[in-house]
C-alpha cells in the first residue's frame, strides 16, 4: 500500500508516530475508498494512546501553523491540511456508541478498534509505522469482503447494529452507493431489529436516505429498505404506496415499483437531490387519492394533495424548509401538465401557459416527465418519448419567440392605477390577469403597445376610460 500513500500528511503522521513512540494507523472510509479508487477528502487515524495529544504532535509538525480542534465529549480531533480533514481518535475497547450518554472510552489496541466498527470493509487499516508502514491490517478479511462486494459486520452482526441502530440504514446505504451485497447474516439481523431505528435521529436516518438516493441506482437501497421493514418506519409514506388492488378484474399498477423507476430513470440524467426528490414524491398522494369507478382506477388531484404533503414530510425527514422545498413541491403541483400536452394537440397558448405556470422549474419538469413515462409496453413508451421531442421543441420555439418563462405583464399594477386614476382594488387586478391572459392565449404579442390597446378596449367593456396617456 505504500506507494499510494501520496498525500504528504502519511510522511508527517509516520514522522510523529515515531518522535512519539505511538502506533497510529490511517483507517475506515479513507482506506476503503484508496482501494476502490473513489476520491475522497477525509481520513481518519486512529492512534494506540490519546488521540487529541497525537494531533497536537501532528500540527507541531506540519509546514505552517494549524488549528486543532478538539471533541472533548468524544476524544476526538480534528485538522485541515492540504484541502484534506483530517481526524483523530485514540483505540478504544468499548461499544462503539454514540448513543449513550456517558460513553466509557476504555483504551485498547487497533485490533478492539477494528472489531467494533462497523463493517469489515470500513475497519480496513495501513499501519503508519517504522516496523510495517504502508501494511494492510486486516483481521477480518475486509479486502475479501471487498473484492468480492460483501457488506459484513466484524463481529456477529446482532451486536454491531445493536451498539449503533444507524448501522442498518449504513448497510445499506453502502449497498447501494458501492452496489455491494449484504451478507444473509447480516440482512437478517437488521430485519430483526429494524424497529431499533426508532432511537436514531431524523437528521441521521435522512443523511443516509439522501446518499442513497444520490447513488447511481437507487432504486436498491429503496427495495433493501422495504425488504428489511426498515421503509415503513422511515418513509411510511412511501411504504404505503406498495401493492396493486384488483377489482372487477382492472388493477392499478403498483406505485411503488413505478416511482423507484422513474427514480432511477431520472438518476440517469441529473444529479440534483431535489430534482430526484420530487421524483420520489411526484405519486407520493395516490394511496390518499385512490378511487374505483366503473371505469377503473382514478387517483383524482393527487398532483394537489401531493404538493399539499410535501411540507409536512419534508418536516418530518428535517430537510430544508426552504426554496428547495417550494422547487419540490412545484415539480410535484406540474408533474402531469407536459405529459397532458402530449395527449391533445399542441397548441401555441397551452405551451404558453405551461412555461408561465413552470417559470424557471421547467427543464426540471421535463426532465421529470420525461422518466416518468415507464410502462411494460416498449411500443407505448416511444411512442411518448417521440411526442414528447415535439413538446420540448415547441417549449424552445415559443420561449424565444414570447420570452413568457418570466412573464412580467408589460403593464404594471401602479401603472393601471393611474392610467385609470384607481385606488388599489379588484379592478385593477381583473385588468393585469385579462393582459397576462391575453399574451399567454396568444391574443396579442409580449409587447407594450399592443398591450396598452388591449388595455384601453378591455377597460372601456367594464365602464373605465383612462385619464392619462
Ligand atoms: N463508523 C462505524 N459506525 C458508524 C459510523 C462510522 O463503525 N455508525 C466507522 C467506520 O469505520 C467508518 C468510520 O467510522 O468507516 C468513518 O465514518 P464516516 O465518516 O461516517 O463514514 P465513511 O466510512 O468515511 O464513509 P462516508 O464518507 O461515505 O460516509
Amino acid at each position: 500500500m505504500r506507494e499510494k500513500l501520496t498525500h504528504p500528511i502519511f510522511e508527517i503522521i509516520r514522522l510523529t508516530a515515531e518522535q512519539n513512540n505511538v502506533k497510529a494507523y490511517a483507517i475506515g472510509g479513507y482506506v476503503r475508498d484508496l482501494l476502490l479508487k473513489r476520491p475522497s477528502k477525509d481520513i481518519d487515524f486512529v492512534v494506540e494512546g490519546d488521540g487529541p495529544a497525537f494531533a497536537q504532535a501532528v500540527a507541531k509538525n506540519l509546514p505552517s501553523k494549524t488549528k486543532v480542534t478538539i471533541f472533548k465529549n468524544f476524544g476526538t480531533a480534528m485538522l485541515h491540511y492540504a484541502d484534506y480533514d483530517i481526524e483523530f481518535v485514540g483505540a478504544r475497547k468499548e461499544s462503539y456508541s454514540r448513543n449513550s450518554r456517558k460513553p466509557e472510552v476504555v483504551p485498547g489496541t487497533i485490533e478492539d478498534d477494528q472489531k467494533r466498527r462497523d463493517f469489515t470493509i470500513n475497519a480496513l487499516a495501513i499501519s503508519m509505522n517504522r516496523e510495517n508502514y504502508g501494511e494492510l491490517i486486516d483481521p477480518f478479511n475486509g479486502i475479501t469482503d471487498l473484492e468480492n462486494g460483501l457488506i459484513r459486520t466484524p463481529l456477529a452482526p446482532e451486536e454491531t447494529y445493536s451498539d449503533d441502530p444507524l448501522r442498518m440504514m449504513r448497510a445499506i446505504r453502502f449497498a447501494t452507493q458501492l452496489n455491494f451485497y449484504i451478507e444473509e447474516n447480516s440482512l437478517n439481523a437488521i430485519t430483526e431489529q429494524a424497529s431499533r431505528i426508532e432511537i436514531i435521529s431524523g437528521e441521521r436516518i435522512t443523511d443516509e436516505l439522501n446518499k442513497i438516493i444520490l447513488s447511481k441506482t437507487p432504486s436498491k437501497g429503496f427495495k433493501l429498505l422495504d425488504k428489511t421493514g426498515l421503509l415503513p418506519l422511515v418513509f411510511p409514506e412511501l411504504s404505503k404506496m406498495k401493492g396493486v388492488t384488483v377489482r372487477d378484474g382492472m388493477a392499478h399498477k403498483d406505485n411503488f415499483y413505478h416511482t423507484l423507476q422513474v427514480l432511477d430513470n431520472l438518476a440517469l440524467n441529473t444529479d440534483s437531490l431535489w430534482l430526484r426528490w420530487a421524483a420520489i414524491l411526484h405519486d407520493i398522494a395516490k394511496p390518499k387519492t385512490k378511487r374505483f369507478t366503473p371505469q377503473g382506477w382514478t387517483f383524482h388531484n393527487h398532483e394537489v394533495v401531493g404538493a399539499g404533503m410535501v411540507p409536512e414530510i419534508f418536516k418530518r425527514l428535517r430537510l430544508p424548509l426552504n426554496e428547495k422545498m417550494r422547487w419540490v413541491q412545484k415539480l410535484v403541483l406540474l408533474h402531469l401538465r407536459p405529459i397532458a400536452l402530449v395527449q391533445e394537440v399542441v397548441t401555441d397558448s397551452a405551451v404558453r401557459r405551461l412555461l408561465f405556470d413552470a417559470g424557471e422549474t421547467i427543464d426540471d419538469l421535463m426532465l421529470l416527465c420525461d422518466a416518468d413515462i415507464t410502462s411494460k409496453n416498449d411500443e407505448k413508451v416511444k411512442r411518448y418519448l417521440t411526442n414528447f421531442k415535439l413538446v420540448r421543441q415547441k417549449l424552445v420555439e415559443i420561449e424565444e419567440k414570447d420570452r413568457v418563462r418570466n412573464l412580467q405583464p408589460p403593464i404594471s399594477g401602479e401603472e393601471i392605477m393611474e392610467i385609470f386614476d384607481l385606488q388599489p382594488c379588484r379592478k385593477v387586478g381583473d385588468i393585469k390577469t385579462a393582459i397576462k391572459d391575453a399574451i399567454l392565449d396568444g391574443v396579442i404579442p409580449n409587447s407594450y403597445n399592443e398591450a396598452y390597446q388591449f388595455m384601453v378596449e378591455y377597460a372601456d367593456n367594464i365602464g373605465l376610460k383612462p385619464v392619462k396617456k
